[in-house]
């Protein structure tokens, strides 16, 4: 019970400049002190880039296949979450601790913030980008129906402080950037989005590479079918649908909401594109990372 007010949030506050929920800040020095296992897997991206997705789809791989192994925990059981705390529960520094080994573990944060922990140990990471306007578009709708993050006010209010780096987790153009330079000197997997959307199989299959795994066609065919957006949106084990609507409200918009490439395109007006455009060029013009996004 977070004893929240009917439309009431929980509060945020600043930790090195990234904008995160007050009980994470709170906690912090607990949570930059995590102390990882070299067998840890990790997964990292920016909010909404399909973490759930690929949270499936490695413990599917870890699971051999199995789908009903894959149905014993809702996700946010079978992967702890570091830097989350909701008051009275455990955090997710909690849950890791108390996780058999080799645990599975999600993460939101910067690189920057990591916990340093993850690097000393040499710990797998795989991390997932996704375009920036589907982003704003789908965190948009996610902060109108989980109470743990900001109300995040009108469409174009919404837009600016996304522009702004003014959302939990701070800049998304830091973000993929500062997490695209450190695969290169870490064990990394730096994946997209939109690859997994174009050719599951391909991406599952360098995904399963990482993780060591060696599984037959008929367990890869298994995967790619589960973990497909119309049979997660299915599965209450992997929808969200078993946390309780005075956290995350459904009906406002559901967690499954769409799964798709360029619904941006849906929301953006023409001005807030070419405004978009623009400051985006500038912000990605020092590295060689870039999006598919149909323009
Ligand atoms: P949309 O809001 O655009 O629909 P995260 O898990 O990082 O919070 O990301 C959630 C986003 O990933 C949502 O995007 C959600 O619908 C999408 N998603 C979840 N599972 C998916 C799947 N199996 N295939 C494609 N997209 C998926």
């Amino acid at each position: 019970n977070l004893n929240l007010k009917k439309n009431e949030r929980i509060g945020v506050d600043y930790i090195k400049g990234i904008l995160q929920p007050t009980p994470t800040c709170d906690i912090w020095d607990e949570i930059w002190n995590f102390q990882a296992k070299p067998d840890d897997l990790l997964i990292s991206t920016y909010p909404k880039a399909g973490t759930t997705w690929i949270q499936e789809i490695v413990d599917m791989i870890q699971n051999d296949g199995n789908i009903e192994k894959c149905k014993r925990a809702p996700t946010h059981l079978r992967f702890a979450f570091i830097e989350l705390k909701i008051p009275s529960l455990p955090s997710g520094v909690d849950k890791a601790n108390a996780m058999p080994s080799p645990r599975k573990l999600k993460t939101h944060l910067p690189i920057q913030l990591l916990p340093p922990s993850f690097l000393e140990k040499g710990c797998k990471i795989i991390y997932v980008a996704r375009n920036a306007k589907d982003i704003l578009v789908s965190y948009y709708h996610f902060q109108k129906m989980n109470a743990v993050l900001p109300d995040p006010g009108t469409w174009e209010e919404y837009f600016e402080d996304f522009l702004d780096g003014k959302v939990c987790w701070g800049s998304w153009y830091d973000h993929v950037k500062g997490w695209w330079e450190a695969k290169d000197k870490y064990p990394i997997l730096y994946l997209f989005y939109e690859d997994m959307k174009e050719n599951p199989k391909h991406e599952i299959q360098k995904i399963m590479e990482f993780m060591g795994k060696n599984l037959d066609e008929d367990a890869l065919d298994k995967i790619i079918y589960h973990t497909s957006f119309d049979i997660m949106k299915k599965n209450p084990m992997a929808n969200y649908t078993t946390i309780p609507g005075e956290i995350m409200d459904h009906s406002v918009s559901p967690f499954m909401r769409k799964g798709t490439v360029g619904d941006w395109k849906n929301y953006f007006t023409v001005a807030q594109n070419e405004r978009f455009n623009e400051i985006y060029k500038e912000k990605m013009a020092d590295t060689t990372l870039s999006f598919f996004m149909d323009d």
